[in-house]
């Protein structure tokens, strides 16, 4: 049941538009893998290329080791689970279950055994008689699921397949998907433009921009070292300022941020300016007297989230300002308070890529 997925320099052109440009990644079998990004930069295609919906106009496609680049979806043994679930309205859910199994010639006994057990694995068992009008949003998401499942594919994909839940239903659909792919050792590639979801769920997460990747990594490696600008903003709110590298010396990079002189990871860069790239959660502000290797600021907006303050803070001696998240909700600054900035060395990364 399981495969990996590479893609050697793959593209996919209609006419003038370039859908997939020149796409390199590889997906290791038994692991779930997130294409990330924003609406048309190419996530439906790849998932598409990798069923076979659609051939590759130049590269490679390989799943478990076999090239598939010309092959039909039929000899892939790949199945997708869509958006819109695209169950059948007039079969019970056990015979949605079983039709994939049916048209491949599987006895109608043999069918319904395994639609039983693949259903009661994804918690519908009981439903086998229902149409899906009569589901909810989450129970037809997971009759689509066990259709897909069925079928003991190597690999599955998922293309936004929550986006029809509400947003209470995602996180538990979400988290079933993920204990299922683990506990059965499912190779799953996983389409969504919701950062947290791929945070959560993925052992790797590719985020695609403009028909290419932008960075490949895990979930921890996107959120603390993004590659550029855009994965730093797409991953998540970050803060990027301008910095002086000031020397190197091996991997480390002594960097300047006004008064402060942090030492880290040089990611490939040089001495001169670059960009740092700081998390919400990576700023600690403070009241009363400069401390040393901290900046000074003013809070320039103030929001109460529940569990935690938003502040936007114009930082002395900058144009841009610094947004911060902190959990102190009890006694929190004032819009206009004067405040002193200090830096985490977790979510504090230069951008090795100072472009888009
Ligand atoms: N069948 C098609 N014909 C022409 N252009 C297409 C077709 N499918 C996708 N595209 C274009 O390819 C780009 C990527 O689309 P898609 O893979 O659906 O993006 P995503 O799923 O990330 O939103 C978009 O510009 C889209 O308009
Ligand atoms: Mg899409």
């Amino acid at each position: 049941m399981s495969g990996g997925v590479v893609f050697q320099a793959v593209s996919k052109r209609y006419g003038g538009v370039t859908a997939v440009d020149g796409v390199d990644f590889e997906i290791a079998a038994g692991t779930l893998v997130t294409l990330l990004g924003p609406s048309g930069c190419g996530k439906t295609t790849t998932l598409r290329l990798i069923a076979g919906l659609e051939q590759a106009s130049s590269g490679r496609i390989f799943i478990d080791g076999i090239d598939v680049t010309a092959k039909s979806p039929g000899e892939r043994d790949v199945s997708m689970v869509f958006q819109s679930y695209a169950l059948f309205p007039h079969l019970k859910v056990l015979d949605n279950v079983c039709y994939g199994l049916r048209s491949s010639g599987v006895g109608r006994a043999r069918a319904a055994e395994q639609a039983r057990a693949t259903l009661n694995l994804v918690g519908l068992t009981g439903l086998e008689d229902r149409l899906p009008s009569e589901l909810s949003g989450g129970q037809q998401q997971r009759v689509a699921l066990a259709r897909a499942m069925v079928l003991e594919p190597r690999v599955l994909l998922f293309d936004e397949p929550l986006s029809n839940l509400d947003a209470s239903l995602r996180r538990h659909v979400r988290d079933e998907i993920r204990a299922l792919q683990q506990s059965l050792g499912l190779t799953v590639v996983y389409v969504t433009h919701d950062q947290a979801e791929a945070l959560a769920i993925s052992d790797r997460i590719i985020v695609m921009n403009n028909a290419g990747i932008a960075q490949d990594g895990t979930p921890r490696e996107l959120y603390e070292t993004p590659a550029d600008r855009f994965v730093a903003k797409f991953m998540g709110e970050a803060s990027i300022l301008p910095v002086t590298v000031e020397a190197i010396d091996g991997d480390t990079a002594t960097v300047c941020l006004g008064a402060i002189t942090l030492e880290l990871p040089r990611r490939g860069l040089g001495t001169g300016a670059g960009a740092l790239a700081i998390r919400p959660h990576s700023a600690r502000l403070f009241a009363g007297p400069p401390e040393s290797n901290t900046l000074r600021g003013t809070i320039r907006r103030a929001v109460y989230g529940g569990d935690h303050m938003e502040y936007d803070v114009t930082i002395d001696g900058f144009s841009d300002s610094l947004f911060v998240v902190d959990t102190n909700v009890v006694t929190p600054f004032a819009a206009s308070a004067p405040v002193g900035i200090a830096l985490t060395s977790v979510g504090v990364a230069l951008l090795p890529r100072a472009t888009s």
